[in-house]
């Protein structure tokens, strides 16, 4: 087969990186994507560098056998843990997710930026370094979310559960001013509006649309973006036993 017809593969730790795969799917509407969520094995963000990095392989294995022209890493923890492996490994693309921190600082005035992600990617030292490149700003405040992922996983997007925990992770910043959020896991998109809901007008970044311009990039530079002139297609795969994990994965897909 042309490798230009290959599918990409996109993994994560479970359904979040449904929220990069939307994206891709809006940019990229010719190519096939092959996506596996690790749900069996969920959550990545709370286990010690070495598994998660084990745990990625075994998905990035299965997807390699399958034939993938590319890897998209859909998952800021598996990303952070497991991005020089992968990359020293493959000889396909790899590409990964990083918090979003610097277009939330190109837009800071005052008030602070607060990072949302799993103790994980928090305690990498691939986010130590990019907070390094930007001199640590004070107003930078990373903030740990643990159990955050679950509730995605139970399909909490915006209802009381989902509130109640966010206004518990919000009430230490008491008065300060919020200025923006950055959302360093592909679960949290799932949870703009709810965050909005206790925030109010507040800046949401993510990485997605970067994530998968720069796809577009590298697909295209190294001449493997797809010949096929018709609609590519998806499909998914988890370790869960629950049969209703692939159709909640389907469903994300249409949650707009
Ligand atoms: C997790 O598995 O704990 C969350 C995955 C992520 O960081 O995107």
């Amino acid at each position: 087969m042309d490798q230009r017809n290959l599918p990409i593969g996109v993994m994560d730790s479970g359904s979040g990186g449904i929220s990069v795969l939307r994206e891709a799917v809006k940019v990229l509407p010719r190519e096939s994507f092959i996506y596996y969520g690790d749900h069996g094995n969920a959550p990545y963000g709370v286990k010690e560098p070495e598994e998660i990095r084990a745990l990625t392989w075994k998905v990035v294995s299965f997807l390699r056998e399958r034939g993938i022209k590319a890897l998209l890493v859909a998952c800021n923890t598996a990303s952070s843990a497991a991005l020089e492996m992968l990359r020293s490994r493959l000889e396909i693309p790899v590409l990964g997710m990083e918090p979003a921190v610097k277009p939330a600082l190109s837009r800071h005035e005052d008030g602070v930026v607060v990072v949302m992600a799993t103790q994980a990617t928090l305690e990498q030292e691939r986010f130590h370094h990019m907070l390094d490149s930007f001199h640590n700003p004070e107003w930078v405040v990373p903030l740990p979310c643990v159990g955050l992922m679950e509730l995605v996983e139970g399909g909490h997007f915006r209802d009381r559960t989902i509130r109640e925990y966010l206004t518990g992770l919000f009430a230490p910043f008491g008065g300060r001013r919020i200025e923006a959020v950055v959302l360093g896991c592909t679960h949290y998109p799932f949870v703009k509006e709810a965050i909005r809901d206790i925030l109010g007008d507040v800046t949401l970044v993510d990485g997605n649309e970067g994530t998968v311009h720069h796809l577009k990039h590298v697909l295209e530079s190294r001449g493997l973006d797809t010949s096929r002139r018709t609609a590519g297609t998806v499909e998914y795969h988890s370790s869960s036993a629950d049969p209703d994990t692939l159709a909640f994965l389907k469903r994300l897909m249409e949650t707009p």
